[in-house]
């Protein structure tokens, strides 16, 4: 970050508890949504985060466009406190939290646009020409169809729609490819991507190549904790993935071949199979740092193997997640 830049998103020591009580009598049950999470947005950049079904995202999310208090911690956007100066933040914000709420349905869309749009401050001229520039950018056909007839592809554009109105800088979206079709759901990401850098971008996903795709920098979220957070190679790192080494050799069965490598390789897992011809196909990953490529192409050339291919197979977010999560 350069000297006097604000970070787009500041989230220090969060914690949320929520509490209720079952019965009348019954004793207050607590659960503690988030336990003091911390996490900075760069201003100009993608951020996703991710994690299992109750893990705390929308939770986040709800408390950075102030619709939910913290109980202690301290959240900023643009520099600005989402409790004492929850105004001024919302006017920074465009937030998508999806579904099928959100909207007057017997309303059609471009009069739901005009009723939101005043309660931001947004009306006559200005609002006119931001539906239109709207309706081109999001391709908008159907603004005067009711809510209520509307797919939910469609709603989820009218959602970003009502967003973008007051041009903020920072948009928050949780899940916004929910529910979606695979060809809906790229449209959402490429309008999503076509956002940055003039937007700031925080969204949470399940769907981990959509975060790979989208996102600069992820975290990964864990029973109210950050399990980690970084770049997807970053993350990589953190959960001790390392990068898969694949190969196609000339010279042994799979068996004769594995026990060869493990002889001169400090492996931690290696894997040989048929690759027809005499060939077989390698992967190992090795246990120490970096790619390896080099030290395997020697190590399997002094072997006596000919060595027709190798590459390296960075961790994908799956393989990441999972090292950082669990099943
Ligand atoms: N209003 C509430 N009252 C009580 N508990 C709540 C409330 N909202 C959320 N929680 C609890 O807080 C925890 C985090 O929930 P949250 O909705 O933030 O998770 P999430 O990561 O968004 O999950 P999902 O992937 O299912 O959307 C869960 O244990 C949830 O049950
Ligand atoms: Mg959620």
């Amino acid at each position: 970050m350069r000297p006097g830049e604000t970070d787009a998103i500041e989230i220090h020591q969060l914690r949320r508890v929520f509490e209720r009580r079952v019965g009348w009598r019954a004793p207050r049950v607590t659960r503690e949504a988030l336990t003091g999470i911390d996490l900075r947005v760069r201003a100009g950049t993608t951020f996703g985060i991710v994690g299992r079904n109750g893990a705390g995202k929308t939770t986040t999310v709800k408390i950075l466009s102030t619709l939910l208090l913290p109980t202690s911690g301290s959240v900023r956007v643009a520099g600005h406190d989402v409790v004492r100066e929850a105004k001024r933040v919302r006017a920074l914000l465009g937030v998508v939290l999806g579904g099928d709420r959100g909207f007057y349905q017997r309303l059609t869309g471009r009069e739901n646009l005009r009723f939101f749009g005043s309660l931001v401050g947004v009306s006559g001229r200005r609002l006119h020409d931001r539906v239109a520039a709207l309706t081109e950018q999001l391709d908008l056909t159907f603004l005067d169809e009711r809510v209520e007839a509307c797919s939910r592809g469609m709603k989820q554009r009218l959602h970003l729609a009502r967003a973008l109105l007051h041009e903020p800088p920072i948009l928050i979206l949780d899940e916004p490819s929910l529910g979606l079709d695979p060809v809906a759901a790229a449209q959402m990401r490429a309008l999503v991507h076509s956002l940055v850098p003039r937007h700031t971008v925080l969204l949470t996903t399940h769907d981990l190549f959509e975060a790979e795709r989208l996102c600069d920098e992820i975290a990964v979220m864990r029973r109210g904790a950050v399990a980690a957070a970084g770049t997807p190679e970053e993350l990589a790192v953190q959960a001790d993935l390392r990068h898969r080494v694949s190969a196609v050799v000339d010279g042994g069965s799979p068996a004769e071949v594995t026990d060869r490598v493990r002889s001169v390789l400090d492996v931690t897992s290696i894997e040989a199979s048929d690759a027809g011809d005499g060939r077989v196909r390698l992967t190992l990953t090795h246990r120490g740092a970096g790619t390896g490529v080099q030290d395997t192409t020697a190590a399997l050339v002094a072997l006596g193997l000919r060595v027709e291919e190798i590459r390296v197979i960075p961790p994908d977010l799956e393989a990441t997640f999972f090292a950082l999560v669990g099943a």
